[in-house]
């Protein structure tokens, strides 16, 4: 490898492979604990073990999830990340890169080749690195007009608020255990999930269909739509408003939702916490869905939460929940945490589901006990309560790769910052009040 610290070039300008027994010059914390004390140092570059892959690395996309590692808070997460430190030190697990080296047992071709730009998760960390090490059945192409900082983004984040849906019967069948087809929405991450809205669609979870291409072909691409979905301004809702760029594709015609089955409205969802990292996309892919989207959000976010598909937006600092219609919600998808179970119950119609995304919790179970009323809360109610553990999953990746290529979906990016500033990187993310996505250039 290259001679300089952060070098992926052989001193020619070509792409090197990292000789046998390299280093490379990587963003590390060995003990628990804040940003602050992340350090450079020189680490060995991971060699490709049997079915992975190596890869360049060009953009790490960083999640609340690698705060919660680095803190290892809730204590929880010590078991399966490192006891007593962690067993990567290395942070950063949404990442986009070239495949540069294969390791034992992967054809070259059969899934992926020398050369091939991708799109991974790496399981526990690595990303903030210039090399690292992934399953080859766990990367995704990256078609190429699709720019590597904005792939980096979705395997998690993207990918959990994919996976919400689904378990919310809102879509999203794609990959996830026991749904079935592909984009076409049809059933939930576990096949059983309640449905939203009353799709024509016959699926295994009972979900919305959109009559056959999941994401309407013809409607509401992100930042493109226009006009305010019917029935926005009926609900009785303290301090919100009407989005001006707002839309529901079920209301402008599209081939999507109840307008195409005839039935009489839109699914109506809540998204709490919609301008975080997996907040923007849960708006999105809902909105995409056909669904009439409520978010809450602070007030200096909420133009940006109705320009990516909310109709209305609530100021969570302002507004109480207790405000918010009862019993008005097909789904109710939580992202921000802070909240009593029951007065999220409280919003989803009977027939509705409530999708716990965060791990909101004390300081040593983390969401163990707000899960644990979750089930209570949801025997013999007709609102259920569901918490997700999203996971990876190559087929929604690449679902959503499309839907990114087709620029249809937009991690709203706050920033990409420099290698040399990623200890700020997730120092911004660990303050809490990170918008969208937070972006770490490694090789560009
Ligand atoms: N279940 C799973 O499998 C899974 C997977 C991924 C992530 N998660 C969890 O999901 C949560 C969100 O992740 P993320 O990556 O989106 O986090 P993030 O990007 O760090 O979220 C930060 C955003 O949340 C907003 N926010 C915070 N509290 C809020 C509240 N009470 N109401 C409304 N908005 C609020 C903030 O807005 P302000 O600046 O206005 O406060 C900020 O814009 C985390 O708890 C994470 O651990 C769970």
């Amino acid at each position: 490898m290259g001679t300089d610290e952060n070098s992926t070039t052989d001193g020619n300008g070509d792409i090197g492979v990292p000789a046998e027994g390299a280093s490379m010059s990587a963003w590390v914390r060995r003990e628990y604990g804040p940003a602050a004390g992340t350090r450079r140092e020189r680490i060995p570059v991971p060699s490709p073990g049997r079915g992975e892959v190596l890869l360049r690395l060009r953009f790490t996309a960083l999640n609340a999830g690698d705060v919660r590692i680095m803190l290892g808070d809730p204590l929880l997460v010590r078991p399966v990340f490192g006891i007593f430190r962690p067993r990567n030190p290395v942070r950063g697990m949404d990442v986009a890169g070239e495949v540069v080296a294969l390791g034992e047992g992967v054809a070259e071709g059969a899934r992926v080749r020398i050369g091939d730009e991708v799109v991974a998760e790496l399981p526990g960390g690595g990303g903030l690195a210039p090399y690292a090490t992934v399953a080859a059945d766990r990367v995704t192409l990256r078609p190429a007009g699709l720019a590597p900082e904005i792939a980096a983004c979705l395997p998690i984040a993207a990918g959990t608020a994919w996976q919400a849906w689904a378990l919310a019967g809102l879509g999203g069948g794609a990959g996830a255990e026991g749904g079935a087809g592909g984009v076409t929405g049809v059933g939930s991450a576990d096949g059983e999930g309640s449905g939203v809205g009353a799709g024509a669609g016959a699926g295994t979870g009972g979900g919305v269909s959109d009559g056959g291409e999941g994401v309407p072909a013809s409607g509401t691409g992100v930042g493109s739509g226009s006009g305010v979905a019917g029935g926005v301004g009926a609900g009785p809702v303290g301090g919100a408003r009407v989005g001006s760029g707002a839309r529901s594709s079920a209301r402008s015609g599209s081939d999507s939702g109840s307008a195409a089955s005839g039935q009489e409205r839109a699914p109506r969802v809540l998204v709490l916490g919609a301008s975080g990292g997996v907040g923007v996309f849960a708006v999105q892919l809902a909105a995409l869905r056909g669904a009439e989207v409520w978010a809450t959000c602070g007030e200096r976010n909420r133009a940006l939460v109705e320009r990516i598909g909310a109709v209305r937006t609530v100021d969570h600092r302002v507004t109480p929940l207790s405000e918010l219609p009862e019993a008005w919600f097909d789904a109710v998808v939580d992202v921000a945490g802070g909240v009593p179970v029951r007065s999220l119950q409280r919003l989803a119609r009977d027939g509705g589901t409530v999708v716990l995304v965060t791990g909101d919790g004390g300081p040593v179970l983390g969401p163990i006990p707000r899960m644990i009323r979750a089930a209570a809360l949801s025997i013999g109610s007709r609102r259920k309560v569901r918490p997700l553990a999203a996971a990876v999953r190559p087929p929604i990746v690449e679902e959503l790769v499309a839907l990114a290529d087709a620029g249809r979906i937009d991690p709203v990016i706050e920033r990409v910052w420099d290698f040399a500033d990623a200890p700020e990187a997730l120092a911004h993310l660990e303050e809490g009040h990170a918008v969208g996505k937070t972006v770490v250039r490694i090789g560009g």
